[in-house]
């Protein structure tokens, strides 16, 4: 396969709970089938495909192999296992014990997207999403699991999210854009890199401004 081509998962092919490193796949910017990953790989294809730098791509690759997979490679699948990586209150999954933790909800998409600013998906759209999703969990998840570690993890995807999808348009993403990403998990045509890499520092920023928002937000709730 040439590797710009999109080709959904077929029968066999194993998917993440992540949209970006499914859009890699997808691609095949990672192997199709989603299975004998490397960590080597996986830097490559994030640094040469999503423009991440590659000092970043290595750290969050190496991690993650490290945590999840065995003897230096992992599937796709694997990042699926719960509350190693993969947590509860997820934008555009259902938690592991209500539903399917791995493959994308098309609702829960709408819903977020439903959120959007200005035909948008910023800061302030994450901000609340997350919230809601936080509290839905506690709601209807008597396993639902949340503390710091999961928090830091999901304002850091959130970040990636707009750092990296949105590089090239101001951290913002547009709907259409984030409908393709989120729900075909593929890089729409057009989709631009932006001019410098995206680098720890960058989302690092980011996922501290979405996180002091998400609080001011539920602040503000209480307090009307
Ligand atoms: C080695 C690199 C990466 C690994 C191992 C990884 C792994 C994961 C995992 C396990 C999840 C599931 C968390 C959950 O339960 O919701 C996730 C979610 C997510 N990842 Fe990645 N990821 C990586 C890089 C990226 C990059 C570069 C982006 C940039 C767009 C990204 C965007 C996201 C987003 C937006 C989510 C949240 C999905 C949701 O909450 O429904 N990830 N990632």
């Amino acid at each position: 396969m040439s590797t710009s081509e999109w080709k959904p998962p077929g029968k066999g092919d194993l998917r993440s709970p992540c949209p970006a490193l499914n859009i890699l796949a997808n691609h095949g910017y990672l192997p199709h089938d989603g299975k004998n990953l490397s960590a080597a790989q996986i830097t490559e294809a994030l640094n040469k495909h999503l423009n991440v730098s590659r000092g970043f791509a290595n750290f969050m690759a190496r991690m993650a192999v490290y945590l999840v997979g065995s003897k230096g490679v992992c599937s796709l699948e694997d990042f699926g296992k719960h509350n190693v990586i993969e947590h509860d209150a997820s934008l555009t999954r259902q938690d592991a014990s209500l539903g399917n933790n791995i493959k994308v909800d098309p609702s829960l998409v709408d819903d977020l997207l439903s959120h959007a600013v200005d035909g948008r998906i910023t800061i302030d759209t994450l901000a609340k999403f997350r919230n809601i999703r936080y509290e839905d969990s506690l709601e209807r998840n008597k396993d639902c699991c949340f503390g710091m570690k999961q928090r830091k993890t999901a304002y850091g995807e959130s970040a990636l999210l707009l750092s990296v999808l949105g590089q090239a348009t101001n951290q913002e993403v547009d709907v259409e854009t984030a409908k393709v990403i989120l729900k075909e998990e593929r890089l729409p045509d057009g989709w631009q890199k932006g001019s410098g890499q995206v680098t720890f520092c960058d989302v690092w920023k980011l996922q501290s401004k979405i996180e002091k928002r998400s609080d001011e937000m539920k602040n503000e709730k209480k307090d009307s």
